[in-house]
């Protein structure tokens, strides 16, 4: 088996590659002076092969590497090709919301699939069954629920748990049930009498413990930076975020420092400077089975 890297992933390729095989190749890239892309895979191929290509900003760009990649590898001789996209960009458009829009996640994985990929693995893609609908090739979704809890294993003091919205509220218990801990989720709303909206956790009493909030990605860290304060606000002790994504666009780690939460944890699909924890075990894991 070879492990292909690219620029937008070196360190995790280079993890995979020392549990999955020895063999670790660069892909040569290039830009042609007029913007377009090059892509160069440096010599033949044989047997499966795992690609390794993350979608970070610049995700457009990123996204052209992506398919011109899975062609080249294709065209160097690969039985069969498992792409790992640690992070798979536009995959909040999961539906078409307002009339006239496009179900952008679904337009990206049916391109991947197009354009040879034979297997797909991707980390916390914001809504899982996209895969199941938009894909014909195996695909895994890999959750890296507990090498983000491992980082916070005996750090926390009768801590809870806390997904931001109901919607990441599967992630959070999950990461409470490995820690033991309770948890709960915030919940926008409007006094009857006064018209003031209020954020709170829906059932949990957070005072004097401390917060985990969990989710899936941090953007600019409005998000958390808001759902921080409102707990604070009600008697939490300590704040601590983790995600598996840390997109960090607009100074959104000075953003989560100044609402008070304590340190930031995430993982590698991203390279960032809270990047802590690796999900290369569980990445591995998931493109041996793909590939079985
Ligand atoms: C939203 O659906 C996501 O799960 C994240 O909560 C969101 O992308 C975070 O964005 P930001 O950090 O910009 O608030």
């Amino acid at each position: 088996m070879t492990v292909i890297a690219t620029s937008s992933s070196l360190g995790l390729a280079a993890k995979l590659s020392r549990l999955l095989s020895r063999d670790l190749l660069v892909a040569e890239e290039r830009v042609f002076p007029d913007g377009e892309k090059y892509l160069r895979i440096p010599r033949k191929l044989e047997g499966d092969v795992v690609l390794v290509h993350s979608l970070h900003q610049p995700q457009d760009e990123r996204f052209v590497q992506l398919l011109l990649a899975v062609d080249a590898v294709k065209g160097a001789g690969a039985t069969r090709l498992a792409v790992v996209v640690p992070y798979f960009a536009y995959a909040r458009q999961d539906k078409r919301f307002l009339e006239g829009e496009p179900v952008s996640v679904g337009t990206l994985l049916k391109a991947v699939e197009a354009a040879g990929a034979d297997a797909l693995v991707v980390v916390d893609i914001h809504k899982p069954s996209s895969l199941d609908e938009w894909l014909t090739i195996p695909h895994r979704n890999v959750l890296p629920i507990k090498e983000l809890v491992g980082y916070f294993r005996g750090k926390l003091l009768d801590p809870v748990v806390l997904a931001p919205d109901k919607g990441a509220l599967h992630r959070a218990q999950l990461a409470a049930q490995l820690l033991g801990a309770e948890c709960d989720y915030l919940e926008k709303s409007r006094d009857r009498v006064t018209g003031e909206v209020r954020i709170a956790p829906k059932n949990v009493n957070v005072s004097g413990r401390d917060v985990l909030f969990v989710d899936d990605i941090i953007s600019t860290g409005g998000t958390l930076a808001a759902a921080a304060k409102e707990v604070l606000t009600l008697g939490a002790r300590r704040v601590y975020a983790a995600c598996t994504h840390a997109l960090l666009v607009s100074g959104a780690l000075d953003k989560l420092y100044a609402a008070g939460v304590e340190e930031v944890v995430a993982t590698d699909t991203v390279p960032s400077p809270v990047s802590k924890v690796s999900v290369a075990e569980s990445v591995a894991e998931a493109a041996r089975e793909v590939l079985s």
